[in-house]
């Protein structure tokens, strides 16, 4: 309802689409979606399995490259990014310096844009070397970057990356270590971790992932074009929705109040939080993965009391008119705050465990993005609604 065709004073016709609900930006051979029937697959593979059998880093290998590896290439691409872990000292002071009850999504965002500064070869985007190169570095350092912009928000020390530990138990480590002894988490929560990775790592042309492109678009480097995605993904209408599920399970506060709760959402009081969603007229395929990987982890935390509240909410809703004919189903928010929450990660780090594996998304966009020669810099049409031709007024006759 939001697209008109519009005549404009330079040109015959101009559609007017300000969500962007009908309008693509861009050739992509990453990442499929069918809204309708609930399909989600990174090049070509459904996410189902790949949440199954795959690593958060087989995947980003899988998006950038389009193929997956094979066991040797594999091996490399972990030792690549894993040996890659460290950042520069400056960069722990620059993280240092904010207040101490900075947003860890803020602080997170500054670090990467600032990457720029400390590889200007990420500038030379017709140099397919610098281009890779610098991709690995984004993908290998922002785990501890998001680490440490969590750990100068408890007052605690940074942890070092540990050459032991692959890519999900190292940035766990690096949250969670607090004696000499390396944190080692449990399989099930590594695993879940893994997985919550996965499923987090590319959805197309979402909000943020068109933020890093129309950035990109100008001629910018990997780091500056990130830095714009993880802005995009700090609004709530975008990354915060799981920490809004957990607030509202909370004000519901007991399995018997669902009913009437569902009667204040069909009222128009309030949104049924982590139902609905722009493309998903169906069950989230990421929700059903979510779901499973729930009972997983609470069977190392304990459950989570929400977790009954969130049963029942979905349960009533799937099979409720309003929720029905509206096509709303469980999306990815619904169940992913739970874990976090048995985790005992605070609620404003749940957008930054957003952005830690959503960078392998942004960087394989951003490759396409900017190897395209079809790609011209984004630079939509406006439909002005102002004054025309008005003669200054001087001051003293204002
Ligand atoms: N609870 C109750 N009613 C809803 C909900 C909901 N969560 N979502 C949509 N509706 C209703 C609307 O009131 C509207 O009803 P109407 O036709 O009677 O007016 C109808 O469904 C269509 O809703 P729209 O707002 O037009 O749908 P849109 O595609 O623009 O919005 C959105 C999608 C923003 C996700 C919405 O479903 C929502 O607000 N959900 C709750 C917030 C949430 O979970 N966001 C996370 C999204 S996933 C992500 O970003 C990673």
């Amino acid at each position: 309802t939001d697209l008109r065709a519009i005549p404009t004073h330079d040109g015959p016709l101009t559609s007017f689409d300000p969500g962007f609900v009908n309008t693509a930006a861009c050739h992509s051979s990453i990442t499929y979606i069918d809204g309708d029937a609930g399909i989600l697959e990174y090049r070509g593979y459904p996410i189902e399995q790949l949440a199954q059998h795959s690593t958060h880093l087989e995947v980003a290998y899988l998006l950038l490259k389009g193929e997956l590896p094979t066991a040797d290439q594999l091996a490399e691409w972990d030792k690549l990014v894993n040996t890659h872990r460290f950042v520069h000292e400056n960069v722990a002071s620059f993280i240092r310096a904010y207040r101490h009850d900075a947003h860890p999504m803020a602080k997170l965002m500054a670090a990467v844009a600032s990457m720029q500064t400390f590889y200007p070869s990420s500038r030379r985007l017709d140099d397919p070397g610098a281009r890779d190169m610098n991709i690995v570095r984004l993908i290998a350092k922002i785990p501890t970057m998001a680490a440490w912009s969590y750990r100068h928000s408890i007052g605690r020390h940074f942890v070092y990356p540990n050459d032991e530990l692959g890519y999900v138990d190292n940035f766990l480590a690096m949250l969670f270590q607090s004696q000499q002894r390396v944190y080692r988490p449990d399989p099930r929560v590594s695993r879940a971790m893994e997985t919550l990775f996965i499923l987090h790592a590319d959805h197309e042309q979402n909000c943020s992932t068109n933020a890093v492109r129309s950035v990109a678009s100008a001629g910018n480097d990997v780091y500056t074009s990130s830095g714009a995605g993880i802005g995009a993904l700090f609004g709530p209408l975008h990354g915060g929705a799981n920490e809004a599920v957990l607030k509202m399970l909370r004000e519901i506060g007991s399995k018997d109040k669902v009913g009437d709760f569902i009667d204040g959402v069909k009222n128009g009081r309030t949104r049924l939080m982590g139902f609905g969603h722009r493309v998903y007229k169906n069950y989230d395929p990421r929700a059903k993965v979510i779901k499973k990987s729930t009972e997983e982890v609470f069977e190392v935390t304990g459950v989570n009391p929400l977790l009954e509240i969130a049963l029942e909410l979905e349960k009533i809703a799937l099979e409720d008119e309003y929720f029905v004919k509206r096509r709303l189903y469980p999306n990815v928010d619904f169940y992913s705050g739970l874990i976090y929450e048995a985790l005992r990660f605070p609620p404003e780090m749940f957008t930054v465990l957003f952005a830690v594996p959503r960078t392998a998304g942004w960087c394989a966009q951003w490759l396409e993005g900017v190897t395209d020669p079809e790609q011209k810099i984004m630079r939509p049409k406006q439909i002005y609604t102002g004054h025309r031709e008005r003669s200054f007024v001087p001051m003293d006759e204002r």
